[in-house]
């Protein structure tokens, strides 16, 4: 039985990254009529920043870890156990000066664990997320072009490719719905914006 986890990260209600996942989901469930949807809205209880506790628990071995440490780590498990559970991963992102929402990279830092996620070997890092799909949509109010000046303060992308790349999921697709300003300022209506993203995701989901 297929698992598709989704994530949200938007602070907003009428969040464009939301629209697009929202379909994205609808679309999943029609093809995977016997699916599971693990929902994780990140900004209903973000994670708490790592603390001295978590790295020192993190770092410990499994075997060797007390009581205390094990639920410093409780979180982490949880979070990391719904990516190991799932076979597929929508995540929804705004751009919040030039990066991702906090609660995002709140999500990333209790993830991103040795000997969980990642490891490594006499070879280099291994991620531990193998056989996994990612897509990745990301809205923004300004455009990114690569190339340009503007490309090149686009820390999205580029971060999140890495990063999912260093955990093992090499199967990740980016859509992005930029220029989102123009919608704020009713320079371009929302459905005509949202139009060749609202495509790009069924495309992907189906
Ligand atoms: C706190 C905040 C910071 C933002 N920073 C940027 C930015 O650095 N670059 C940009 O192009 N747009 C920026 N924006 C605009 C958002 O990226 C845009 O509104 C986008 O639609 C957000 O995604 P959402 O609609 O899913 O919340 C920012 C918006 C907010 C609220």
């Amino acid at each position: 039985m297929p698992t598709l986890l989704h994530l949200d990260s938007s602070p907003l209600e009428n969040s464009i990254s939301r629209e697009l996942t929202r379909e994205f989901v609808k679309i999943w469930k029609t093809a995977h009529p016997d699916g599971t949807v693990i929902d994780r809205d990140l900004t209903v209880q973000p994670p708490k920043p790592l603390d001295a506790a978590w790295v020192s628990s993190a770092y410990t071995p499994e075997a060797a870890r007390t009581p205390e440490q094990k639920a410093a780590l409780a979180v982490s498990d949880e979070l990391i156990a719904e990516l190991e559970q799932a076979d597929e991963y929508i995540v929804g992102v705004a751009m919040h000066n030039f990066s991702i929402p906090s609660v995002l990279k709140l999500w990333i830092d209790q993830i991103a664990r040795r000997g969980r996620t990642f490891d490594y070997d006499e070879t280099g890092v291994r991620g531990l997320l193998q056989g996994k799909k990612a897509t990745i949509v990301i809205a923004s109010g300004g455009v990114y072009e690569l190339g340009t000046p503007a490309g090149a303060m686009n820390f999205v992308e580029p971060y999140l490719k890495a990063l999912l790349g260093f955990l093992g999921v090499t199967d990740a697709k980016f859509v992005t719905a930029s220029g989102a300003s123009q919608v704020m300022q009713g320079k371009v209506d929302r459905g005509t914006f949202l139009q060749p993203a609202l495509e790009q995701v069924r495309r992907v989901a189906a």
